[in-house]
């Protein structure tokens, strides 16, 4: 059995987030799970809120909250969402944790006492309209490596560089816009990554099968010359884990805390504390400390391609930079964008559709089909109505719901709600079982190399061999001459049903509960073995007619959504 440490991309805390965000790291990352623990592997699956930083201040600002509170009600706001989409965490934790801020706090000690963490006084951008520092990320500007005008200080959206709010050209004030900005003295700290950017490139370069959106993205900004500056730590905020060397004050750095992006990838950490914490399991570190069993485990990032830099760099930095036996990444999935309708997907603009949304229009697995079958790997995707309503009404409806709706009404009216007896298989069954078999192995190798878009359509592939079976055997016309075939076809059509719950169940898992329970069955073994995982349903085998699996999508439905979603979400 093998052991999986599966993470998604902590989502911020402030705001409900949007499909495009889902389909870049918390869904496929579901995926992956269900996929490995339908495998029989031993899988911790962690995810959490991003909580400190600006964004929250500034959203509990506008929602009249103290910060905690507002971070406290959001983060089940987002747990619930999550729930509602059937995201399996094993944990759903918070970067705010009292074990995130020990752990930060730890190793930044660890850094400190290795001699990367330097003192240094910055100038920090003071807006005097807004009365205050301005965060990075509350300046934007034009970026100075791709001329960008709405680069953020933190980072430029548009070309992934990690930026400091001076490298800016014309910089305003997010805020208010306001240009009257000033630069103060302040002291911060700094990691040192610039020393250990040989280490970093030989782990880099020792990953085997990356993905080249991972590594080239990695690449880019380890050899790009300045790519590997030392990063600032540090910020004047009061929200967030206060700066300590471990346990001990640091002198200097009193009031100011760590920057929300050292601490948000070691809650990957804390998350697995807080899931043994919270009474779920009772072992973290032979998960997260090679010392302690993790040397066995493989662990895998999902997120978003704005993420990677972080994720290849700057937390393999902390974690090396540690001189502690901690696992390190072992294979990196990332995701370009999904844009909305001719557009793209936007938070600050409230433009697209967001999870809580989506979910009230239609249940979960709708969403999870068409993101998954639609997921931006290779390149941004988009998502169009049209394309949605026709993906769910010809794969979901025609294609799967069809299936099971003629396989187990025709049996129940010609034969009863029991799994027929029927002779022996024909040529058309052994052609049927070999094609499922070789699309079978190759699903699997699809899930396995998380090949999101080429496992859906492979799934969507095996689905239309059930379809195109049942349209040449034809058992409601076999039926009128020959009942003892039509049995056969019709068990082994039933069977089916119960097969493709247990292959489909990582991608619509309520659908594919539905119809276990309609098949009245709670095997749900891979199918190793096709020929006998169609046998598993033997004749007498009780079932019963699901209800509508996947309903269509009206015209007049889609374009009222359409136009209800065509603005911004105020
Ligand atoms: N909150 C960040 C985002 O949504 C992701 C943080 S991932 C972690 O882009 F590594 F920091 F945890
Ligand atoms: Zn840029």
């Amino acid at each position: 059995m093998a052991r999986h440490l599966i993470t998604s991309a902590i989502p911020y805390i402030n705001g409900i987030k949007h499909l495009g965000n889902l389909v870049g790291s918390q869904l496929p990352a579901d995926l992956y799970a269900r996929f490995q623990r339908a495998r029989g592997n031993e899988v911790l699956f962690l995810c959490a809120t991003d909580e400190h930083g600006t964004p929250a201040e500034l959203a509990a600002a506008k929602a009249s909250k103290p910060v905690a509170e507002y971070c406290a009600e959001m983060h089940g706001v987002q747990a619930q969402i999550a729930e509602g989409f059937r995201l399996s965490f094993d944990h759903f934790g918070r970067s705010s944790s009292e074990q995130n801020k020990k752990l930060t706090q730890h190793f930044a000690g660890r850094l400190a006492d290795a001699g990367l963490i330097r003192e240094v006084s910055e100038k920090q951008v003071y807006s005097n309209a807004d009365g205050r520092f301005l965060p990075d990320r509350y300046i934007e500007g034009t970026c100075p490596n791709c001329g960008y005008d709405k680069a953020r200080g933190d980072q430029c959206e548009n070309c992934t560089k990690q930026l400091d709010p001076t490298d800016l050209i014309d910089p305003r004030s997010a805020i208010s816009g306001s240009t009257d900005l000033e630069v103060r003295e302040t002291k911060h700290l700094y990691l040192c990554q610039s020393q250990m950017k040989d280490q970093l490139e030989e782990w880099i370069d020792t990953r085997e099968g990356w993905p080249i959106l991972t590594t080239s993205i990695a690449k880019k900004w380890l050899t790009d010359g300045d790519g590997l500056q030392d990063r600032g730590i540090t910020r004047d905020l009061a929200w967030g884990v206060p700066v300590k060397k471990g346990t001990e004050e640091w002198p200097g750095m009193e009031g100011k805390v760590f920057y929300v992006w050292f601490d948000a990838p070691i809650e990957y950490i804390a998350a697995a504390q807080e899931w043994v914490d919270a009474g779920k399991g009772t072992d973290w570190e032979r998960w997260w400390r090679t010392d302690k069993g993790a040397d066995d485990v493989r662990y895998t990032q999902f997120m978003g391609k704005d993420n990677v830099p972080f994720h290849t760099l700057s937390f393999p930095a902390t974690i090396l930079g540690s001189g502690e036996p901690w696992k390190l990444v072992d294979y990196i999935k990332s995701f370009n964008y999904l844009n909305y309708d001719g557009g793209q997907f936007s938070t600050s603009q409230g433009r697209g559709v967001f999870m809580d949304q989506a979910l009230e229009i239609l249940p979960a697995d709708y969403w999870r089909w068409w993101l998954l079958s639609h997921a931006p790997e290779s390149s941004d995707s988009e998502f169009t109505w049209e394309n949605f309503q026709a993906s769910v009404n010809k794969d979901l409806a025609d294609v799967l719901g069809n299936f099971v709706s003629r396989v187990t009404k025709f049996c129940r009216s010609k034969f009863s709600e029991a799994v027929p007896e029927g002779g022996a298989y024909g040529p058309s069954e052994e052609a049927l079982i070999e094609t499922l078999t070789t699309r079978i192995r190759a699903y699997e190798g699809h899930m396995e190399a998380m090949e999101v878009r080429k496992s859906a359509g492979e799934l969507r592939a095996i689905w239309v061999a059930g379809n195109e079976y049942l349209q040449e055997a034809a058992p409601w016309s076999t039926f009128k001459t020959d009942p003892e075939t039509a049995a056969m076809q019709i068990r082994l059509a039933l069977n089916l049903i119960r097969l493709y719950a247990v292959l489909s169940a990582p991608f619509i898992p309520d659908a594919s509960a539905q119809l276990m329970q309609a098949m009245q069955t709670e095997d749900d073994s891979w199918p190793d073995d096709v020929p006998a995982a169609l046998q598993v349903l033997e004749p007498g085998h009780a079932f019963t007619v699901p209800e509508v699996t996947f309903r269509k999508i009206a015209d007049d439905e889609r374009e009222g959504w359409q136009e209800r979603f065509s603005g911004v979400r105020s």
